[in-house]
């Protein structure tokens, strides 16, 4: 695995290797990988000659500060797990590399940035958008794989795509689980024993709310208040938001019939940990 931290390197490389017919496919991450990590690059090296993975923890994204300076970072580790996948490439940059001045462009993505995290993470989408527009730019993949476990930013990135006309393909691939059902994410390292057996009730909350709304046709009102009460009494934790919406327009609906596809998503603390998780109800 070749390993890059400079632009101009990364570009001359995946030059050549364009210029000689070969398909790129990119993975952006945060790093502290996983399997859920891993299942995109799997999937772009299936489907690419070559397949380039980076790992930035992007300040621009985080409005929380200390979420930021504890954000887990696990170089060594990750490295060695991108070569045991064969990843072709890593490209690790310093922040003066990509942000050698203090950014000046916000993006706005009306409706889709207001609700769900755009709501509670003020600023997070624009920074989001701003680190995967850069590194578009420096990588020029042709295929690029996203989580949905993320799905407002899968939708949000869509968007920019769309509207920027940048060349690529965006796919986005299923969510890895634990054997508990929780979803597999960075974050989940910083848990203390007694929130990881906790942070299942994200998905257990999710399927009972699946099954009240798609087999028993019940309004998503009522089933909303059951899931409060699930959370309520839990020393520690704190449910965030829970919500029905369709998942191309992130508009909230109050029953299944609404939208072609609707989703639910829900975010929680446990303890300082704050995570998300969704699943689609078709
Ligand atoms: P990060 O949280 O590291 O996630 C990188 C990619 O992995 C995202 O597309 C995310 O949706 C996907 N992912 C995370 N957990 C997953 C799981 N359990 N199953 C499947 N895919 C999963 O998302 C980011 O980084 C950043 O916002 C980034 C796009 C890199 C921009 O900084």
């Amino acid at each position: 695995m070749e390993i890059f931290n400079e632009i101009s390197p990364l570009r001359a490389f995946l030059k050549q290797a364009r210029m000689s017919g070969k398909t790129l496919g990119f993975v952006p991450t945060m790093g502290a990988l996983h399997d859920g990590h891993l299942s995109l690059l799997k999937v772009a090296k299936l489907e690419n000659d070559i397949t380039i993975c980076s790992i930035y923890v992007n300040p621009a994204q985080f409005n929380n500060p200390s979420d930021l300076s504890k954000y887990p970072r696990t170089i060594v580790r990750d490295s060695d797990m991108l070569k045991k996948v064969e990843c072709d490439i890593l490209f690790n940059p310093i922040d003066e590399e990509i942000y050698p001045d203090s950014p000046q462009i916000k993006f706005d993505f009306g409706q889709l940035d207001k609700v769900m995290e755009g709501h509670f993470r003020p600023g997070h989408f624009s920074g989001v958008a701003l680190v995967v527009a850069k590194l578009f730019n420096i990588v020029e993949p042709n295929n690029v794989y996203f989580g949905q476990k993320d799905w407002q930013q899968f939708t949000i990135i869509k968007r920019m795509v769309q509207e920027l006309k940048f060349n690529l393909e965006l796919k986005s691939i299923p969510t890895t689980r634990e054997a508990d059902g929780l979803a597999l994410s960075s974050r989940n390292l910083r848990l203390n024993p007694t929130q990881r057996g906790q942070a299942h009730i994200l998905y257990e909350a999710l399927s009972f709310a699946k099954e009240q709304l798609w087999k028993e046709r019940h309004d998503f009102p009522s089933v909303y208040q059951s899931v409060q009460e699930m959370f309520r009494d839990i020393p520690g934790v704190r449910l965030e938001y829970f919500e029905l919406v369709d998942s191309i327009n992130l508009k909230s609906i109050s029953n299944v019939d609404e939208a072609n596809h609707p989703i639910l998503c829900i975010a929680a603390y446990f303890g300082e940990v704050r995570l998300i998780d969704n699943m689609f109800l078709q």
